[in-house]
């Protein structure tokens, strides 16, 4: 792996090409928000075969995760990742980690009756995966450099309790999903419990909350660019999702709100 990284560019270059990396992440959420404000992301109830042939949903959430893991797992274990043995990167790098191995490993097994993925939305979805796990967990096992006692500062400690929230409400949101169809059903129904009562995209809203708390606690370029596409991504999906099930159910509570509980 540090041979591949080598023959790309030297160890001085890397931070300057990091930095660049993550600001070309925020440039393609400006892109994307402005691209999604007129398009639907081609997935689930609005896949379209225009974006590629479709592709079984277990195989391609595995897939098209799987780098999320297996990228930054070569980064931690087979270079010389200098920031690793300190405790704040450590439990950073945790967060991450903890994450995408529910995502890759687990999530996909559990999806009951999910639409194909179109081969275009797949393919993004790997080049992402690759991308976003090299920017963040090389930065975070090389490079970031956190003040002593770093891991009692509000903002690491506010941070991680966002993040840890965000994440149970992103896992117990899918669940409930994946919960209103019994094996064999692939229709929709309105989703009901949990953070569902608040808002259409509960799922969303925990994970949108899960990276904002992750780059508070992180506090660099990388962590920022990650929340922030996550962010535009995200809420687009709550925003079809909210208008999709007024249009498709009489019955949908009109006090649930699209994406923050109370507000919006
Ligand atoms: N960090 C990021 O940038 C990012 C990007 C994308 C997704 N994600 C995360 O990945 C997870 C899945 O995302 P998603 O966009 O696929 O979520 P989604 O549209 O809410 O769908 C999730 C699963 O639940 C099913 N489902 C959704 N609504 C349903 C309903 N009303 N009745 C019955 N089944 C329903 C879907 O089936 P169908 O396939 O049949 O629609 C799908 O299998 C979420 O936790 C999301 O936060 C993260």
């Amino acid at each position: 792996m540090q041979a591949v990284l080598d023959s790309l560019f030297s160890p001085e270059e890397e931070p300057y090409i990091l930095s660049c990396m993550a600001y070309f992440m925020m440039f393609m959420a400006f892109c994307s928000f402005i691209a999604l404000l007129k398009l639907h992301v081609p997935y689930g109830r609005y896949a379209s075969s225009t974006y590629g042939f479709p592709v079984n949903v277990k195989f391609a959430w595995f897939v098209q995760e799987l780098p999320a893991i297996l990228v930054p797992f070569l980064l931690v274990f087979s270079t010389p990742a200098a920031k690793v043995s300190l405790l704040p990167n450590q439990l950073i790098i945790t967060m991450y980690f903890c994450h995408y191995v529910h995502r890759s490993l687990l999530y996909p097994f559990l999806i009951r009756g999910g639409k194909p993925t179109p081969f275009m939305s797949f393919a993004l979805a790997v080049v992402f995966c690759v991308y976003n796990g090299y920017m963040q967990v090389r930065h975070l096992s090389h490079y970031a450099e956190y003040p002593e006692g770093w891991v009692t500062h509000p903002c690491f400690i506010l941070g991680s309790v966002l993040w840890f929230f965000g994440w149970i409400v992103n896992m117990h949101s899918d669940h409930i999903l994946r919960t209103l169809r019994k094996p064999g059903e692939t229709g929709y129904k309105i989703p009901r419990g949990g953070m569902f009562e608040y808002v259409s995209g509960a799922n969303f809203f925990g994970e949108i909350v899960e990276w904002a708390g992750f780059a508070l606690a992180a506090q660099s370029a990388q962590s920022l660019a990650f929340s922030i596409f996550t962010t535009v991504v995200l809420s687009s999906r709550a925003f079809s999702h909210h208008k999709w099930y007024h249009e498709k159910f009489d019955d949908y509570p009109k006090k649930r709100k699209v994406l923050i509980p109370f507000l919006l």
